[in-house]
C-alpha cells in the first residue's frame, strides 16, 4: 500500500520535471549558502551533511550538522508534506519511522516517532527543501552540546541563513 504511494509519487514527479536531482525517496539532506546545485565534492565549509541528534535523550530528532569521519547519514522520503527517516529511538531502543513535524517559525526542524498530520515541506524543481512553498527561511543556530541545529527562521544572533538541499550522494 504505502509503496504503490511512494511509487505514484515518485513518478509524477519524474514526468513533471526529469531533472529533479532527488526523487522523493531516499535522498540526504545538506545545507549550502546558495540556491545552485551544492558541489558533489565539497568539504564542510561548504556543503554540509546533517546527522540527526537529540540532546540529553530527548523524543523528537533535531537536524545537526555533521563533519567527515560520520558512520553513515539519515536519508529521508518525503510524502503529503512530511518528511520521514528510519531511526532507533533513545538509548537506541527500537527502530521508528521517525516523521517531521509542521514546521513553525523560530523552532527547530523536528522528527517525531509517532504519525503526523499532513505538513508544510516540499521539495521545488531544483531540489530545495521548501516550507508553504518558501526555500528561504532554513537558518543554522548554535544548539545543545555545541552542535549547529538546523531552525526554520531562527531568530537568535547565532542563526544564519541556508538553504537546505535534497541530494542522493554525500558532499564528503
Ligand atoms: C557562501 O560561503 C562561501 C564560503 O564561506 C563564501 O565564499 C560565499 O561568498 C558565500 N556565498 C553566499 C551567497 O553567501
Ligand atoms: C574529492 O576531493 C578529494 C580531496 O580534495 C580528492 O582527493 C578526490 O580526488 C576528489 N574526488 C573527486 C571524484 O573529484
Ligand atoms: C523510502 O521509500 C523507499 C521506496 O519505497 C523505501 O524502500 C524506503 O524504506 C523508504 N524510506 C523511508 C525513510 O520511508
Ligand atoms: C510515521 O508516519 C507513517 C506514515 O503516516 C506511519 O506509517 C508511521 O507509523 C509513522 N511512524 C510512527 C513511529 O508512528
Amino acid at each position: 500500500m504505502k509503496f504503490t504511494t511512494f511509487s505514484i509519487l515518485a513518478a509524477s514527479a519524474t514526468s513533471l520535471c526529469s531533472a529533479l536531482p532527488a526523487e522523493l525517496t531516499d535522498f540526504l539532506l545538506v545545507t549550502y549558502n546558495s540556491t545552485a546545485t551544492p558541489p558533489g565534492n565539497s568539504t564542510q565549509d561548504i556543503v554540509s551533511a546533517t546527522s540527526l541528534f537529540d540532546p540529553y535523550y530527548q523524543e523528537p530528532y533535531l537536524l545537526r550538522l555533521i563533519g567527515p569521519g560520520y558512520g553513515s547519514l539519515p536519508r529521508f522520503n518525503l510524502s503529503s508534506g512530511t518528511l520521514s527517516s528510519w531511526a532507533s529511538g533513545p538509548h537506541g531502543q527500537g527502530y521508528y519511522l521517525y516523521n517531521s513535524s509542521s514546521v513553525t517559525a523560530g523552532t527547530e526542524f523536528q522528527l517525531l516517532p509517532h504519525e503526523q498530520p499532513a505538513g508544510n515541506i516540499a521539495l521545488d524543481d531544483a531540489g530545495l527543501l521548501t516550507v508553504g512553498g518558501a526555500k528561504e527561511g532554513w537558518t543554522l543556530c548554535d544548539g545543545k552540546l555545541s552542535e549547529t541545529v538546523l531552525f526554520w527562521k531562527g531568530a537568535d544572533a547565532s542563526c544564519k541563513s541556508t538553504f537546505v538541499h535534497a541530494v542522493q550522494d554525500p558532499p564528503y
